[in-house]
């Protein structure tokens, strides 16, 4: 396991966490996690289990592919990408075994003939574009900081409403604990060492744009279109 002390790196990273915090609770009354409040059934959450399988199934894809671009001279943050891209390998797996057991599936196959929102691609092809420019400032920000943030809120919301109707699984458990580590286990990887000032706002801003572009693509699994764009601080504009 990744080897940091969270107290330090929220201390640290103060600058760049506060205004993905505030984003989040600028997106958080914007439809999504008051329909996960009214779910009165597993079977209704199946539009959004088949469009977050895309995301499940992919995502460890596009940290493999952040780790094959990581320079040799940056040799150190390998084991965190690849701890990353293990942790994520089975999640889709697990979210077949859900889907199978609430009949949202009859068989496997079907999954294969759902075709991702452009919403969810989005979501998934910035971590494509950051591994491909390399930009490990902005992978360890966006993509851990922002996305896997807005997603431990997801998951802890989902778990707990799926336990109450009785379709508590531990594909929605596990993210309870392992996105909230994983919004913050790279973060010392960030080079600070010639960061100006606008550097760090660059940062901050790709990080909103991915708090934005995660809540795109959950509001587009219920049919609901919004593109929020966010001040540096973190409010919506
Ligand atoms: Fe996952
Ligand atoms: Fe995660």
């Amino acid at each position: 396991m990744e080897n940091f002390d969270p107290i330090q790196v929220e201390d640290e990273f103060q600058w760049l966490l506060s205004p993905i915090r505030t984003a989040f609770e600028e997106i958080r009354p914007l439809g999504f996690f008051s329909w996960v409040d009214e779910l009165k059934s597993p079977q209704q959450f199946a539009p959004v289990a088949k469009q977050i399988y895309f995301h499940s199934s992919t995502f460890p894809k596009a940290i493999g592919l952040m780790l094959s671009m990581i320079p040799v001279e940056r040799g150190e943050v390998y084991k965190v990408v690849s701890e990353h891209a293990y942790e994520e390998a089975d999640h889709h797996l697990l979210l077949l075994d859900w889907m199978l057991q609430q009949g949202i599936l009859q068989n496997k196959s079907e999954i294969n003939k759902i075709q991702p929102f452009i919403e969810t691609s989005n979501c998934i092809n910035i971590g494509y574009q950051y591994a491909i420019e390399r930009d490990i400032n902005a992978w360890m920000a966006g993509i851990n900081g922002a996305i896997e943030y807005c997603f431990y809120h997801f998951f802890e919301k989902v778990s707990k409403k799926m336990h109450q109707l009785g379709a508590g699984h531990h594909y929605f458990d596990v993210h309870v604990g392992a996105d909230q580590y994983h919004s913050v286990m790279g973060l010392k990887h960030i080079e600070m060492g010639g960061l100006s000032a606008a550097g760090r706002d660059q940062l901050v801003r790709k990080s909103l744009n991915c708090v934005s572009l995660w809540t795109t693509m959950v509001h587009s699994w219920l049919g609901i279109s919004v593109i929020p764009v966010f001040t540096l601080e973190g409010k919506r504009r």
